[in-house]
């Protein structure tokens, strides 16, 4: 592989979108950000250098960072945030992935505006395991406010109450047609006759897990999270907020008089206010000869709209992550373990802090909204989790009695209970190099079902089972699939019911695991994992970089 240079310049952008101009936080003064290109095997060196006055961080969503956790990008987990006038140089090396990931800031809610498409194709001797597309073209959903999201969560967090919801959806940034003010601001794939094009779409939204579907056209999914699957055809796709899918679209063959929409909109099981607005691009298809001369009148082709499943359209949801299966052959086999060191089961779910004394608060019951993994809300350290690991000085950082079970036995889907109180703390779970975990995460009805799509730095993990309901470890594990598990980095955890994942813990580091709503993650839905050294060289993680920012 070669070595890939890029330079982030974090600085500030006037951007309109729906008639509201705002200054926004930009790479570049680009919205959405820049891509990254690269090939497997390649180096990725990208500097980063921060121009405003927020202070910021940048992950790599779903690059494994094999030994090199100090470029993950997690604030106050691998690093201290780069302060205003500061720059730091993220780099690693992308091994055994190829497909479709994204980055984005990773601090506060600047991922908003901060984020962009992380394309990795195959190394140059090697192909892909369906026919080369004629195009492939990034597609990446996000959110819009007319205010400063930050603004948004920092007065949720004041008050305890639930965040204002985005003003619209974007597809590239754009809102599209179907929002007041708008028309302009649509996203136009424009595409030929009879080809195929691949399109690397990816959810980067904030609060929302989003169907896509195109009018009258046929998709493919070969990929999902940088792992090739099985290939299904599936016209509506559905994304939680940190995954990525890749599918082929092949176009009609003949010219079609007509404009066709594609549309994304939430699927949503909670019981909060959200955004139920829909973001449209256009699917136009160019003239089969742009020199013959044209009579077609654009304004008189017929639009087509696709139709998207109900909002809260569970068994669809559940339906179509089982059709993702690894490829499981023997150019790409499954390396799920199978056997098991460390058996986990996680429960998480929404819950609630008492409101302080002199307060009122606006969250459930007069209290504030919180949420957590064990009924452990996860407190941010003011200092990065890995340097304390790495200099061996965790005292009064974190602690590693994060629970391996919820505190009490309760019918996690059932009626809540009383109290629905969390603990909060800083604690973490210390794993030795190579184990082997199996870890159950159970959704709670403490204040409501609700589906939590999680999200491993680090490492991918394989999906070896899914129910409704309280998961049985009696029962369950029987029907476990270990012949053809998708392997991924973001899971969402059904509403009202589990997930089994396993993964091997072969990257020494300190890896966050989260829920990608972002006003979870907020509220405390994030714990983090110690990966300790291995006995071998190449089982340890690298020194730390010189230029690694200091708190
Ligand atoms: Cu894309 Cu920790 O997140």
């Amino acid at each position: 592989g070669i070595t890939r240079h890029y330079t982030f310049n974090i600085q500030l952008q006037n951007v309109t979108r729906l008639c509201h101009t705002k200054s926004i936080v930009t790479v570049n003064g680009q919205f959405p950000g820049p891509r990254i290109v690269a090939r497997e095997g390649d180096r990725v060196e990208i500097k980063v250098v921060n121009h405003v006055a927020n202070n910021i961080s940048i992950h790599w969503h779903g690059i494994r960072q094999l030994r090199s956790g100090w470029a993950d990008g997690p604030a106050y987990v691998t690093q201290c945030p780069i302060q205003t006038g500061q720059s730091y140089v993220y780099n690693f090396t992308i091994k055994g992935q190829r497909g479709t990931l994204f980055w984005h800031a990773h601090i506060s809610w600047l991922r908003s505006t901060v984020y962009g498409p992380i394309i990795i194709l195959p190394s140059l001797n090697s192909s892909y395991p369906f026919p080369k597309p004629y195009r492939e073209v990034p597609i990446i959903f996000g959110e819009w406010w007319n205010v400063d999201p930050e603004d948004v969560i920092k007065q949720a967090l004041q008050t305890g109450a639930g965040p204002n919801v985005s003003d619209s959806y974007t597809i590239n940034g754009l809102p599209g047609p179907l929002y007041n003010c708008s028309a302009k601001d649509t996203f136009r794939l424009q595409v030929k006759p009879g080809k195929t094009y691949l399109l690397r779409l990816i959810n980067a939204a904030l609060n929302d897990e989003l169907f896509f579907r195109i009018a009258h056209h046929k998709l493919k999914v070969v990929e999902a999270d940088a792992s090739y699957v099985k290939p299904f055809k599936s016209n509506t796709l559905l994304l939680t907020p940190g995954q990525t899918t890749n599918v082929l679209l092949k176009t009609k063959s003949h010219y079609p008089n007509a404009t066709f929409l594609m549309m994304a909109r939430p699927y949503v099981t909670g019981l909060g206010t959200f955004d139920n607005s829909s973001t449209a691009g256009i699917l136009e298809y160019q003239l089969p000869n742009s020199s013959s001369s044209s009579h077609v009148n654009i304004q008189k082709l017929r639009l087509f709209k696709p139709k998207l499943p109900p909002l809260n359209d569970t068994s669809f949801a559940a339906n179509f992550t089982r059709k993702l299966r690894s490829l499981a052959n023997r150019r790409f086999p499954v390396n799920v373990p199978r056997t098991v060191d460390r058996y986990f089961f996680f429960t998480v779910g929404l819950g609630a802090n008492p409101c302080p004394k002199n307060q009122t608060c606006q969250g459930p019951n007069g209290t504030k909204f919180a949420a957590s993994v064990n009924n452990v809300s996860f407190i941010m350290p003011t200092i990065a989790l890995l340097q304390a690991h790495y200099y061996g000085n965790s005292n009064g950082v974190y602690t590693t009695d994060f629970p391996n079970n919820p505190p009490m036995p309760f019918n996690y889907t059932g009626t809540p209970p009383n109290n629905t109180f969390v603990g909060n703390g800083t604690k973490v779970v210390a794993l030795p190099f190579n184990t082997s975990v199996q870890l159950v995460l159970q959704d709670t009805s403490i204040l409501g079902v609700e589906s939590h799509p999680l999200h491993l730095h680090g490492f991918n993990f394989f999906l070896v089972g899914m129910g409704f309901g309280n998961y049985n470890p009696d029962k369950d594990p029987s029907s476990f699939n270990l012949v053809d598990p998708v392997e991924r980095n973001t899971i969402g955890v059904p509403s009202g019911g589990w997930v089994a994942i396993r993964f091997l813990a072969d990257n020494p580091g300190v890896w966050f695991m989260h829920c990608h709503i972002e006003v979870h993650v907020s509220w405390g839905l994030r714990m983090a994992w110690v990966v300790m050294d291995g006995k071998l060289p190449n089982q340890t993680l690298l020194p730390p970089p010189s230029d690694l920012p200091k708190c």
